[in-house]
């Protein structure tokens, strides 16, 4: 059944404080949970209803003596507690099964250790407790395990005393100095060692950092170590928060549902966004741990100090701790260049996944207005696209404006539950005349509204009377539930540059001469809006939305010749990529509504232009490398109405095929010039080094199979053998695989023999094979047959999504004529579902999409969702997941 915002109550009771004791036993672990709970004097008096699952209640206390209660479902009621506002001593006896807890949710165990995860409602998996983010409570922890197998013990907070039990047994007592809701509660026991660090904070406070890891795994740990170092003086530095804590903990397990999870003081990670070494990870893998250390420590204020009143509120967090990690790792780029590249991936994401999301059957506003299962609502329109809408309110009130909204925002909330209205009135608050404040109630649109708004561009030049007018008209496609959108308010960063490329100097229409500046944001706050730009010395070419500065879908009837100056003059790198990306889209969208033979796609002008950057020696080369990256099968499918993913495909590889012929020369010059990247560093300059000699390597080997060439494979499989570090590695191995090279196969097994012990290199060789090219339909049998390999468990997140959904959202493999990819996908989502609902209900989201699939496709897709529906015990994640996809 729907929860639904509007329906939202204060909690009948509070919980001031709460003593756990854990009795440590993976097949039956005690849980003594004291309360002391008070009624809410603002709310009627109501029994006492305390959330559980799958829990065996032994005993109920009330200020020490047995009580009557009764069960409702899962909750524990309790109606004859004391009337009158004084505290009840609440106490409650449980157990539960950590070692047979294959959701991953609440107390479990992996690789001998315990873990927990209580976000969002994992609590009540471990005690009955109002498992809801508005009640905040002082917690006391004290474990108590085998002292051999379970020598280190943590919780929240501070460890006030520990030492010897009975038996082997031995204990820890932790103090929480912070109150919290139940969702940051964190226990880890098990045999783990640390990296530490003491350092001293701006303002002389000394604390000690440590990352807890398996034995063995220490020398992996120094770039998560140096990662919240940098994460936490860039909190004081750029918005001047300090960590609170003496101690932080961070502690990674390799069976975890997400990537990370920031409990007070106690963050518990996924190993792959902790472990790195040159030799086991890639730069893209130094660059995620990076930023999710530095997302889970920017949750320490953004989340811990202030959290949600309720889920709906999800974003206040997410998104705002999204679009902190996103600065946080700009920043730490450096350049002007290495700024644009994040930020091309971050929109790169946003318009591949959350574009989709937002037209599709999951499609809810960044504040959702109802769930049916909470977990399935940690999506990229609440992380990504939440964070493009704290974005916009950076760009409304400026950089040091959005300083003092955020000083606002914690002289209001330190210590509250809060709703994202609460957040957006603070930092309008803090900036009055801002066009924020101007326009907040419209604004707050974004949160309430779905789906991707379209903003279209038309421009009509006076010659005579040296003015452009520029018209920019808004509108969003009905989601469910909301077939009429009203107008957002937009940010349009923009210039305009002459036809040779040289920057116009902006002078609106009414204004005096002295606001001239080439770059300049217009807010568009109605449905259709002009803007006069006077002197306008020829027809100009518009740079719009430049940084991306609004999550919306730009449309203007380029010219190609428009598109050329752009991605050779722009001042703007964000808006050179993207003139790239159009160009490319273009051709590709032509080829496939033309449906004509996928010969000499590129137009010469095209290879001249990406000719152009790859010798360009000024560019950075990993923006050369983005531009050189033609637009993803699934952008190119969202554009149409109709998908036929095989000819999206086909056209795709056909493009591809014809840049790698096409500038052969510049491939092989390219890679001379950056294959020798020196001693391993995972700076973004040898990074971008490494990521353009990997895509001219991958460039040359698919040339050779069109020319039988051996000379390239050769070199690729000798890198593949030889590399000094991950990065080179990998990429020689997916050239290899993409090219299908005979020698793919001995590749494979030389790299399996080598990192058979490495669970995180092992995940890397499913992939890669899950998401290889499918030239003879050759992909799906042999997922099938990985399934039964050794080192494949499914039970592991990490490399059930490996394999499986490597594979699913691999669409030249997955989307086959014969419906054999939606049948092994329906056959896993009902396996997995079985034990991993959460993991379950991300695959069976694949499928989203299958309205716009043409035939064969749509009616094949449709069945394998229908199989799926049929199941009778689903969970409930995958059954909202399944029930909207099929609903018309
Ligand atoms: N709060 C965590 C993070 O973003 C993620 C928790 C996800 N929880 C879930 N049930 N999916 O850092
Ligand atoms: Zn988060």
């Amino acid at each position: 059944t729907a929860i639904h915002r509007a329906d939202y109550q204060a909690p009948a009771w509070w919980i001031d404080t709460v003593d756990l004791t854990f009795d440590l036993d993976p097949a039956k672990t005690r849980v003594l949970n004291k309360m002391r709970v008070r009624r809410n004097p603002e709310v009627p008096a109501q029994p006492l209803r305390l959330d559980g699952d799958e829990l065996n209640l032994a005993r109920v206390l009330v200020n020490g003596a047995g009580t009557s209660f009764k069960m409702d479902g899962d909750q524990l009621v309790l109606e004859n507690l004391p009337e009158g506002h004084e505290p009840v001593e609440l106490e409650i006896f449980t157990t539960c099964a950590p070692a047979k807890n294959t959701k991953l949710m609440g107390l479990y165990v992996s690789e001998d250790t315990f873990f927990t995860q209580c976000e969002a409602e994992g609590f009540r998996r471990i005690t009955y407790f109002l498992d809801r983010p508005d009640v905040m409570a002082m917690y006391t922890v004290t474990l108590r395990a085998s002292k051999t197998q379970y020598p280190v013990l943590l919780s929240n907070g501070n460890l006030v005393e520990s030492g010897e039990l009975e038996d082997g047994r031995h204990f820890a007592k932790w103090v929480d100095p912070h109150k919290k809701p139940s969702y940051l509660f964190a226990l880890v026991a098990g045999k783990l060692v640390a990296r530490e660090q003491k350092i001293k904070s701006r303002a002389g406070k000394n604390h000690l950092l440590q990352v807890f890891v398996r034995p063995g795994d220490l020398e992996k740990t120094e770039h998560a170590m140096n990662s919240l170092m940098h994460s936490i003086a860039w909190d004081e530095a750029r918005f001047g928060l300090s960590l609170d804590l003496d101690r932080f903990m961070i502690v990674a397990t390799s069976d975890f549902n997400m990537g990370a999870m920031e409990n007070k003081g106690l963050n518990i990670f996924n190993t792959k966004y902790v472990l790195a070494s040159q030799a086991t990870a890639t730069d893209t893998d130094y660059a995620n741990i990076e930023s999710v250390v530095g997302h889970e420590y920017f949750h320490n204020w953004t989340g811990d100090r202030v959290t949600c009143r309720d889920w709906f509120q999800l974003s206040l967090k997410e998104g705002l701790t999204v679009f902190r990690d996103q600065e946080f790792s700009m920043d730490m780029a450096g350049t002007a260049s290495a700024r644009a590249v994040k930020r091309i991936d971050d929109v790169r994401v946003l318009r591949t996944v959350q574009f989709p999301e937002d037209a599709g059957p999951m499609a809810h506003p960044v504040r959702p207005d109802s769930y049916i299962e909470i977990n399935n609502f940690y999506t990229v329109t609440i992380y990504e696209k939440g964070a493009e809408v704290v974005r916009m309110q950076h760009n409304l009130v400026g950089r040091e404006g959005f300083a003092k909204g955020m000083k606002l925002y914690f002289e209001r909330h330190d210590g509250q539950a809060v709703t994202c209205d609460d957040f957006s009135q603070a930092i309008a608050d803090a900036n009055p005349g801002s066009p924020l404040a101007q326009h907040l109630q419209q604004f707050r649109r974004w949160y309430s509204q779905a789906g991707t708004p379209h903003l279209k561009a038309t421009g009509r030049y006076d010659a005579a009377a040296q003015t452009y007018t520029l018209t920019l008209a808004q509108s969003c496609a009905p989601t469910a539930g909301q077939s009429e959108k009203l107008p957002f308010v937009i940010p349009v960063q923009m210039g305009l540059l002459t036809a040779g490329g040289q920057e116009i100097a902006l002078q609106l229409q009414g204004e005096d001469a002295g606001q001239v500046a080439n770059s300049r944001m217009l807010v568009v706050t109605e449905a259709e809006q002009s803007f006069v730009f006077t002197n306008v010395p020829e027809a100009p070419v518009p740079s719009l939305l430049r940084a991306f500065s609004a999550p919306v879908v730009l449309e203007h009837d380029f010219s190609d010749a428009d598109l050329l100056t752009l991605l050779a003059h722009d001042s703007d790198p964000f808006n050179q990529w993207e003139a790239s990306q159009r160009l490319g889209l273009r051709i590709a969208l032509n080829a496939i509504n033309a449906g004509a033979s996928d010969a000499d796609l590129l137009p010469a002008s095209f290879v001249q232009a990406m000719r152009s950057v790859l010798r360009d020696d000024r560019l950075d080369p990993s923006f050369k490398d983005l531009v050189l990256t033609l637009p993803s099968e699934s952008y190119i499918a969202e554009q149409l109405a109709e998908v036929d993913p095989q000819r999206v495909h086909a056209v795709r590889e056909a493009m591809q095929l014809q840049l790698a012929i096409a500038l052969q020369a510049d491939w092989e010059a390219t890679w001379e010039a950056h294959r020798d990247t020196g001693a391993y560093q995972p700076d973004h300059v040898s990074a971008g080094r490494r990521a353009l000699a990997g895509r001219a390597l991958s460039m040359l080997c698919l040339n050779a199979v069109n020319t039988g060439d051996t000379v390239w494979p050769g070199k690729a499989y000798q890198r593949c053998k030889d590399a000094g570090n991950m990065t080179d590695r990998t990429a020689a191995l997916s050239a290899l695989i993409y090219s299908a090279s005979p020698l793919t196969e001995q590749a494979l097994k030389r790299f399996h023999a080598m990192f058979q012990h490495d669970a995180l290199v092992l995940d890397k060789w499913f992939a890669l094979q899950g998401g290889a090219g499918d030239r003879s339909g050759n992909v799906l049998p042999a997922v099938k047959a990985l399934m039964k390999h050794p080192d494949f468990q499914i039970k592991n997140p990490n490399r059930a999504r490996s394999l499986i959904f490597s594979y699913c959202s691999n669409p030249g493999a997955f989307h086959r004529t014969d419906a054999a990819g939606y049948v092994f996908w329906s056959e896993r989502v009902i396996e997995i579902d079985g034990f991993n609902p959460q993991v379950a209900a991300r695959l069976a989201r694949v499928l989203d999409r299958w309205k716009k699939l043409a035939e064969p496709y749509r009616t094949a897709a449709r069945e394998a969702i229908a199989r799926v529906a049929a199941k009778p015990d689903l969970s409930n994640d995958v059954r909202e997941v399944v029930t909207r996809a099929l609903a018309d």
